[in-house]
């Protein structure tokens, strides 16, 4: 029934990407009042309507090329399919995010921007379509764009993207897609690859110990709304951060990152309308949400053998530092270490995330909570360490300060990882130390690693 489910949205999502296609073709021929621009826009929105009436909020991700809706991967079958992802890229378009109460003029409005030309090398760079759809009063779509950290403080950003950088983001790029197959195998019922997810982390473990610094930045990526995928790698980032500050060795480091980025295996068959749903779950939905831990280390027991660290990490990743957590576990051993570890990276990433139904809260109210669950929640040592070592700020971030100004993350504050050195950038790049006023930091809009937050 879910797979049903999977493939009716996946067509009514096609449909919505075919007629944004030809209303997008009417629309370069006739103006936008004209009939046979219209007539396709009213069909555009009433289809819309229908994949917006059990959710409220849809989003078309572009990955690697890839069309996602939500989580659930699109086929690239058709000619429009593949003109309207080669259109999303010309345009740095990673989402477009349609929400209930959307109207025709809305859509029109869509349709007439996409069909903008697309920004030439060293122009504004295409975060100005989010602004154009501001200025046009379109409340119910949403653009997640890729920018880079020139875009956003106008070319004065301090990092240019060093080789260590960029090595780290392709990375995080790589393994994504490793987690990408790796739950496409899983879920047709293939062997994991396990080798190639052990070469991905070593990477990940050896480019982190070569320059950590390059890391802190890049769990804060959320360009791909693909939340599953995303959270996995960005857990594996976080842990790695924390067994490096706790001085783990390498072989350690690895064993750490294969288990935190497959932590959530057991949520791959739960259906993605009850991964999204929003508002509370009833007791049935519930229990199923709460059995992944099980059968995430089912999987992996069965694919890794009982040696393998990641059985336990998926086993007890929600079990809770008092153990008040799921699922029960006996008390007469303390949770391992690196279940630990990663209970409190994947909370965190997990609050600091956007999802189809709510934003992600701010880093610094994420942190605090982190805090407040102390020796309930999590260790308390490892929750201490946690937010020295992830930075809540990470250099380079572009923040907005609470008196409106923009600024970016200049320098951190060590033991006061909330009030960090700023840099701001309209009055001549002077630095502001956040510990020595009332000023604080209102929303982080983006990081260096070059992409948005979303919470615009
Ligand atoms: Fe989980
Ligand atoms: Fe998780």
């Amino acid at each position: 029934m879910a797979t049903d489910n999977r493939e009716n949205l996946a067509k009514t999502a096609e449909e919505v990407i075919r007629l944004i296609e030809v209303a997008r073709k009417q629309a370069k021929i006739y103006p936008p009042h004209h009939p046979s621009v219209k007539d396709i826009v009213l069909k555009l929105v009433q289809v819309m309507e229908e994949l917006l009436a059990p959710r409220s909020v849809v989003s078309f991700n572009i990955a690697q090329k890839e069309l996602f809706l939500d989580e659930i991967p699109l086929p690239d079958a058709s000619l429009t399919h593949n003109e309207f992802v080669e259109l999303c890229v010309s345009k740095t378009i990673s989402s477009l995010t349609f929400r209930t109460g959307l109207t025709s003029d809305e859509m029109t409005a869509l349709v007439e921007l996409l069909n903008d030309p697309p920004p030439e090398d060293g122009a504004e760079g295409d975060s100005s379509f989010r602004k154009k759809l501001a200025e046009k009063g379109v409340e119910h779509i949403e653009v997640g764009v890729l920018v880079s950290s020139a875009d956003l403080v106008g070319g004065r950003g301090p990092s240019d993207g060093s080789a260590a950088e960029q090595e780290a983001r392709n990375t995080r790029d790589e393994a994504l897609e490793i987690v990408w197959h790796t739950c496409q195998d899983l879920l047709a019922g293939r062997t994991l690859d396990y080798g190639n997810v052990e070469m991905t982390v070593k990477g990940m473990v050896r480019g982190l110990l070569a320059d950590r610094s390059v890391y802190k930045g890049l769990a804060a990526v959320k360009d791909y709304h693909n939340y599953t995928f995303n959270h996995m790698v960005n857990v594996a980032i976080l842990s790695l951060l924390v067994g490096t500050e706790l001085g783990l060795s390498t072989d350690q480091l690895d064993a750490l990152g294969v288990a935190a980025l497959l932590h959530d295996v057991g949520k791959l068959d739960i259906p993605v309308d009850l991964l999204s749903k929003p508002g509370k779950l009833t007791d049935d939905e519930w229990g199923t949400m709460r059995q992944h831990p099980v059968e995430g280390a089912r999987v992996l027991l069965e694919q890794c053998g009982y040696e393998n660290i990641g059985v336990t990490v998926a086993l007890e990743h929600h079990a809770r530092y008092d153990l008040s957590g799921y699922p029960t576990i006996a008390p007469n051993r303390p949770l391992h270490l690196f279940s630990r570890i990663v209970g409190v990276c994947d909370v965190y990433d997990a609050l600091t995330s956007d999802r189809s139904y709510r934003r992600g809260i701010m880093p610094d109210k994420a942190a605090a909570i982190i805090m407040s669950g102390s020796s309930k929640d999590f260790d308390p040592a490892l929750a201490k360490l946690f937010i020295q070592s992830a930075e809540v700020y990470p250099l380079d971030c572009v923040v907005v300060l609470t008196n409106g100004e923009p600024a970016v993350v200049h320098e951190q504050n060590p033991g006061d990882p909330v009030r960090p050195k700023v840099r701001l950038t309209r009055s001549g790049d002077e630095i502001l130390d956040l510990r020595e006023t009332d000023i604080g930091i209102s929303k982080c809009i983006g990081t260096a690693a070059g992409t948005t937050n979303s919470q615009e």
